[in-house]
């Protein structure tokens, strides 16, 4: 099966769901209204550890409007085996089961649930209610922990650290230049604009409909139905839209749960939403002391290579991401080791954040390779090359394609590499100070068993149906142009109904696997009603298509027709006419396990950045940053761009803003508002070009793609470190790169920078 023409693959087109965004008539979660509505208010733990001693409801249900105050000593019943509460993308470990017991385990903890007729006296009543404590010390510190770190026991994904190849330390010995250092990465929380928000609706018939902010509506129904005991028949999840995720919709988060306790509770309909302040108890990126060690040849070439990182984990689950892996894979290096270690603190888990891992690792790595340029004086884009390696050493396998030197040859063509000038601080322009850096990205190409439907309906329109999501990616517009393309139709034909547990199997939307994932099952459904519609059209009286098989025949302009003969055309009207019921094709697509055996796969970018340091009042920007990325067929260049734009501002926060503050003595986020917690606007972004490789991927699935919805970020957070160094000869080892550290202070008198 191939695609055989291209009608709508690989077009600019724009979003499908672009008009009912910004119309307001895309309804996200907490905006779906029904009669007798009522409202809950989460009430945050003030400790980070301890237990609830008493709470004093009194005040809180004195307030007129009030109707309860849940908390888990009134609580319905709710399972109790932790086990219940996994899902799809969990850690290993023991999931958080809100408001079951009396412990505190983070600050922020959801700790009660006022429900009341309208949202604003559950807001004030929420104020009321009176909560004791007994507080312990809770370490929220990781760097007092770190002797403490360990290997996780159970892995969340085998082969995330790789086993060692040759000696590390034996050619670490004879390397003539070394490199050894230590870079931090903070935490950072996801911050979509779209607080997270559920609303459970009681049918009043024993079913709950529910809309939740979530990148996976089935792994949140499994959760309800565990959680709450629900038969699968009597819950549906749905998330139509969602205001962005990073990551933080893989996971069910507590609100889907306060909302479905309250509506099992009342017997009505109930709706939660989070604050922003809230949003901070959520998952966040956690915070990595990673050390970088590389030795190599005078003339750059890589002998040994060596990746540690400690990360934090909570006291309950050990959150794993592949943070080392890349290093192993990226460039030759016959010896080389890794280790990632997790040390616990008093914070609730991270979470999956865009290129979880990768765009930390990779930071620590590309810094490092850096740093090796200027030690032996080689052009950082020259040391990549002279290290380009054809397989990947990590798995010894060759990679199904890897176009990251057409990468390396354009972006550095397109960004003007060739004018840096070697010397860090000597470029220069008025009281601006310059700097050029680049850096590498990777990040692994997957594909997830998915199911999809597809329904061609008598009139001729195509109906695709497939549980997965969009969370601003744009799945909604390239499942719709790859039923288009399918069946020869214009996308105005073609309807597509995703964000539904009701709908055929999909994954969580993440990991940059939905257009190879979900894009292969929509391909196969719709593959499923061209078999039949020629079955027809050869039936047809006087059919000049009798016989023909799929592959001789073209599916173009609502039109069945030989390829190359266009006498032969029979109009889509006449092979439907008769039709009572939909044409009904329904897959289940599973990746090849031969070629999984067989290759590695990953999608690469080289990024270039320009910074500029205004050396009289201290301020750096990021001026330009090109993104060159081979990510295997772009289904769509508008959206993929805009995928990568998004992603490489998300590197520029990392590079220079995002930071969550934890005040260790209460062991509580201090920042959390979009006023301390600071992220890219406007002001702080430049011009972004994003150029995609032509790369041909024979092997991963059906439509040749790779997925692109991470890739932006590794690496950019690197290539503008770098080029702070080049800019100014100070080299920061630990993001995000604030001016107080271009300067050489310390942290401000009075923080407690982690
Ligand atoms: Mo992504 S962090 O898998 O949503």
């Amino acid at each position: 099966m191939s695609v055989v023409s291209t009608n709508s693959i690989g077009k600019p087109i724009s979003r499908v769901d672009g008009q009912a965004k910004v119309t307001g008539q895309a309804k996200y979660a907490a905006e779906f209204n029904v009669p007798g509505l009522v409202h809950g208010f989460v009430v945050s733990s003030a400790i980070a550890k301890g237990r609830i001693k008493s709470i004093d409801r009194r005040a809180a249900l004195a307030v007129p409007g009030v109707i309860e105050v849940l908390a888990h000593d009134n609580r319905p019943s709710v399972a109790s085996l932790h086990e219940k509460y996994t899902d799809e993308v969990a850690s290993p470990g023991s999931p958080f089961r809100p408001l079951y017991d009396d412990k505190i385990l983070f600050s922020g903890q959801p700790v009660a649930l006022v429900v009341a007729e309208e949202f604003e006296i559950a807001r004030f009543a929420a104020t009321l209610v009176g909560i004791e404590y007994e507080a312990e010390e809770a370490n929220t510190d990781l760097d007092t922990q770190i002797d403490k770190a360990f290997e996780p026991p159970v892995k969340r994904v085998p082969g995330w650290d790789p086993s060692p190849r040759g000696d590390v330390d034996k050619a670490l010995s004879r390397a003539p230049i070394r490199i050894r250092q230590e870079y931090r990465t903070p935490i950072e929380h996801h911050n979509p604009l779209e607080n997270f928000g559920s609303t459970a609706v009681w049918e009043g018939d024993g079913r709950l409909t529910v809309y939740d902010k979530t990148q996976g509506a089935p792994n949140c129904h499994r959760y309800l139905c565990n959680v709450f005991g629900l038969a699968k028949d009597k819950v549906r999840v749905l998330s139509p839209y969602v205001g962005g995720a990073f990551g933080l919709g893989l996971r069910p988060n507590y609100q889907l749960f306060m909302a479905v306790l309250a509506a099992i509770g009342l017997k009505r309909s109930a709706r939660v939403t989070l604050t922003r302040k809230q949003m901070f108890s959520l998952g966040y990126r956690p915070q990595t002391i990673q050390t970088l060690t590389l030795g190599a040849e005078d003339d750059g070439s890589l002998l040994a290579l060596r990746h540690d990182v400690v990360a934090n984990a909570s006291r309950f689950e050990d959150y794993q991401e592949p943070t080392v892996v890349w290093s192993g894979a990226l460039y030759h290096c016959d010896d080389s080791a890794v280790s990632a270690k997790l040390a616990r603190v008093d914070l609730f888990t991270p979470c999956d954040m865009r290129a979880p891992g990768g765009a930390v690792g990779v930071y620590a790595l590309e810094s490092a390779m850096d740093e090796l340029s200027y030690a032996i004086g080689i052009d950082p884009l020259e040391l990549r090359l002279k290290n380009y390696s054809e397989i990947d050493q990590n798995e010894d396998k060759p990679f199904t394609s890897k176009a990251l030197k057409d990468c390396y040859y354009r972006g550095a063509e397109r960004f003007g590499w060739s004018k840096r000038k070697p010397e860090p601080r000597s470029m220069r322009e008025g009281r601006e100070l310059i700097g050029y850096g680049m850096a590498t990205g990777i990040w692994e190409a997957f594909r997830m068993p998915t199911s999809a439907r597809a329904l061609l309906a008598p009139d001729g329109t195509l109906e695709i149906h497939c549980a997965t999501a969009d969370i601003g990616t744009g799945t909604y517009t390239i499942l719709t142009q790859i039923g288009a393309e399918m069946l020869g139709l214009p996308l105005e034909k073609v309807k597509v109904k995703i964000g539904d547990s009701d709908l055929p199997a999909a994954p969580v939307e993440g990991g940059s696997w939905t257009a190879a994932s979900a894009g292969s099952a929509v391909m196969m459904a719709c593959d499923g009603i061209r078999k039949e519609l020629l079955e027809r059209a050869g039936k047809i009286k006087n059919a000049p298509l009798k016989g023909a098989e799929l592959a001789d025949v073209v599916m173009a302009g609502s039109e069945i027709r030989m390829r190359g003969d266009p006498s032969s055309a029979v109009s889509l009207t006449d092979v439907l006419i008769g039709l009572k019921e939909p044409i009904k094709s329904e897959v289940t697509s599973t990746p090849d396990r031969k070629v999984l055996e067989r290759y590695s796969s990953y999608a690469h970018s080289a990024v270039f950045a320009e910074v500029r340091l205004d050396e009289e009042v201290g301020m750096l920007r990021v001026a330009r940053v090109v993104s060159a990325v081979a990510a295997g067929r772009i289904l769509n260049p508008k959206t993929a761009r805009s995928q990568v734009l998004g992603a490489v501002i998300g590197g520029i926060g990392m590079a220079l803003h995002e930071e969550s503050v934890i005040d260790h003595r209460y062991g509580r986020f201090i920042n959390h508002n979009f006023a301390e917690y600071h992220v890219p606007v406007n002001a702080d972004v430049h011009d972004i070009e994003v150029i995609f490789i032509d790369e041909r991927e024979p092997h991963l699935n059906p439509l040749g793609v790779k997925g692109i919805g991470e890739i932006g970020i590794v690496g950019t957070a690197a290539a503008i470190a770098n080029a702070v160094y080049h800019a100014t000869g100070v080299r920061v080892r630990d993001l995000p790169i604030t001016i107080d550290k271009l300067l050489g202070l310390g942290p401000p008198a009075g923080g407690s920078s982690q």
